[in-house]
């Protein structure tokens, strides 16, 4: 079954965009254009908001989005995205090669079949698949949520390494760094957000587990603010690079 993103539809786009300078905002969609120069056509998988659709169309591109979650293509309908489809990324109600270029941002972490995603992304793309891939260093209550509630029996069953862990397995043809930056974050509000189940991760997640696991990440981490090195890139694979990929069963 797929992750449904209706239950945030509305608070999304605010818990998405903080943290991240306006200049390496600025850098990483100068970039994404560069990388889609002579397409036409983009396909986004996995829209939802329409974060980075508005911006494409704004360029004048002409994007089609898909996704699961009717409530968060609603959203994009409002940044004037009018192509959506609802569909999953498994299995893209569209020909071969009919896109030039498709889109991949914080989507591959979700599915059930990442190989089959990229497959499928592969097929119906015939210029370029574009994704962005941010890697930090430091402070991680993400990774240190997952640990523990694998710990406390509940681990999580899919690939969860997102668009950064299919660029360590298939190198893009190109990279752009885009930001490379530290920040400073505020720990507990940061361990809080997992409490207001904002992040996926926690969603499968029965409350009296998700209580204890809260407890954990504020007991481990008594500091107010750390400090984190984020670095951002955007990414272009060819796609035939990822028609067929053969990986490693350790990472599917
Ligand atoms: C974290 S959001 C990212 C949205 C957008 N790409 C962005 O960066 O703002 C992930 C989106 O993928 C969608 N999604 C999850 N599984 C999917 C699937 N199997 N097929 C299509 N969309 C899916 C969710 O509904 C959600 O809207």
């Amino acid at each position: 079954m797929a992750v449904s993103f209706d239950r945030i539809a509305g608070v999304y786009d605010a818990t998405r965009w903080s943290g991240v300078p306006p200049e390496v905002m600025k850098s990483l969609l100068n970039a994404m254009n560069e990388l889609f120069a002579g397409c036409r056509t983009i396909l986004d998988v996995g829209i939802g908001t329409g974060r980075f659709a508005e911006y494409l169309n704004y360029s004048g591109f002409e994007v089609v989005g898909i996704d699961v979650s009717l409530s968060m293509m609603a959203r994009a309908r409002e940044k004037r995205i009018r192509s959506l489809v609802r569909a999953d990324a498994h299995y893209l109600p569209f020909r071969d090669r009919v896109f030039d270029g498709a889109i991949m941002v914080h989507v591959l972490h979700l599915v059930r079949d990442w190989v089959r995603v990229v497959g499928e992304v592969g097929r119906v793309t015939g210029r370029v698949i574009v994704a962005e891939v941010e890697n930090g260093e430091g402070f991680s209550p993400r990774s240190r949520y997952l640990e523990l509630r694998k710990e406390m029996g509940y681990p999580l069953d899919r690939f969860n390494d997102g668009e950064a862990g299919l660029r360590r397995v298939v190198p893009p043809a190109t990279v752009k760094l885009v930001g490379d930056y530290w920040t400073d974050v505020d720990v507990h509000e940061e361990i809080d957000s997992f409490d207001r189940r904002k992040s996926s991760v926690s969603w499968d997640v029965p409350a009296e587990v998700n209580d204890k696991i809260i407890q954990r990440l504020h007991s481990e981490n008594p500091e107010k603010t750390v400090r984190r090195r984020e670095t951002v890139e955007v990414v272009g694979w060819d796609p035939a690079q990822l028609r067929h990929l053969n990986t490693p069963a350790k990472i599917r």
